[in-house]
């Protein structure tokens, strides 16, 4: 059934179900209004201006015209807005119409129904793309690596976060070269595996992939990734992949830019609607730490056969050895920190009631 929705600044008409799935005549997920608000964030909080965008997979045009609604003047110069559904791209332009006084003039708008591949490979390249596919990102990978500008940035989803997380071994090693974590770390090394796939593609093409902000949320995978063109930057960059905890092989290196999360962080507190703040904090606190991995304190008090205690408590103890200690957007039960496993289990014993 169509509705009119409200997201962001703006109102668009979207299927809705009660089950989200990609059967919807034009996929519209609202659990996903945490993805398109931190892409605005984002790129209002980087400094590049003109920018050739391209929206690959575009569904009802919802973040396209979110995009131009909410971005100022002069941060996109052009938008590719496309979908392979013609049904899709009907509803995008009745969604631009309706929308046509908060999209102004503000840049020139391409509406497309082009397969994402074809697309990409026919056109000349652009400074933003944003591949947001149903399930693995996989088979837009490579074009979209290629028609990356040299400093672009390159936006990816997963939501085949089964495969990666641990559910699928087989599936996740045919996908992403690598064996997952089933356990408490399963999303953060789901993550890791597939920043390192997304490497590995672009290193092909001497194209170095750092990841400037990344994260795990509900049913998908996101991260946001700088481009340089190097060979030497993307041999850096290769050296940072190894295994973790009898898992991966991933990227071990930082998940966010600091500087840029506080700059999103800051331009997420002047917003004028509803936004998961406390998600975005949680990245931006666990982030300063630059630990790989966290403990999962429910985990260690059943191995220990403990009861759980207050996390106020067990941070106040961290503090007091002056560890580095942090929550964690991947679990409620998560606590990042650089203390070691026995200390910590030692802190438990003396916190957990008798
Ligand atoms: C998850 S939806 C996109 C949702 C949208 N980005 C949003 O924020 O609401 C994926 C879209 O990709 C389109 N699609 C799938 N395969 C495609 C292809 N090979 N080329 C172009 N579009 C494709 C589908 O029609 C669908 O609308």
């Amino acid at each position: 059934m169509l509705q009119k929705i409200k997201e962001g600044t703006i109102t668009i008409t979207a299927p809705v179900e009660e089950k989200v799935s990609k059967e919807l005549p034009v996929f519209y997920n609202p659990a996903m209004k945490f993805n398109r608000d931190s892409s605005i964030l984002l790129l209002k909080a980087i400094e590049n201006k003109d920018m050739m965008v391209c929206d690959l997979l575009a569904g009802t045009g919802i973040r396209s015209i979110r995009f131009l609604a909410e971005l100022p003047k002069g941060k996109i110069e052009s938008i590719t807005i496309n979908d392979n559904s013609e049904e899709a791209v009907k509803l995008t332009k009745k969604n631009m119409a309706a929308n046509r006084k908060l999209i102004g003039k503000k840049a020139k708008i391409k509406v497309t129904t082009k397969d994402a591949s074809m697309l990409l490979l026919e056109s000349t390249g652009f400074d933003y793309i944003d591949i947001d596919p149903f399930g693995t990102p996989n088979p837009f990978l490579d074009a979209a690596i290629r028609r990356l500008a040299r400093d672009g940035i390159l936006a990816v989803t997963a939501t085949d976060t089964s495969s990666l997380a641990g559910t699928y071994p087989l599936v996740c090693q045919r996908r992403y070269w690598a064996a997952p974590d089933p356990g408490s770390l399963k999303h953060e090394s789901g993550l890791r595996i597939l920043i390192r796939k997304v490497q590995l593609v672009a290193a092909q093409y001497e194209k170095s992939l750092t990841p400037i902000f990344s994260y795990a949320k509900e049913h998908y995978m996101r991260v946001f990734f700088k481009c340089e063109k190097s060979k030497s930057k993307s041999d850096e960059i290769l050296k940072l992949h190894g295994r973790f905890n009898n898992a991966g092989p991933m990227w071990l290196g930082p998940l966010c830019d600091q500087e840029l999360v506080e700059k999103m962080y800051s331009l997420a507190t002047q917003l004028k609607y509803d936004f998961d703040g406390r998600f975005l904090q949680l990245i931006r606190d666990e982030n300063k730490l630059n630990i790989v991995g966290f403990y999962d304190i429910h985990d260690l008090c059943n191995k220990n056969t403990l009861q759980v205690p207050a996390f106020d408590g067990i941070f106040a103890e961290l503090e007091k050895r002056r560890c580095k200690a942090a929550r964690t957007h991947f679990s409620e039960y998560g606590i990042r920190s650089d203390i070691q496993e026995v200390v910590l289990v030692r802190i438990l014993k003396s916190l957990a009631k008798p």
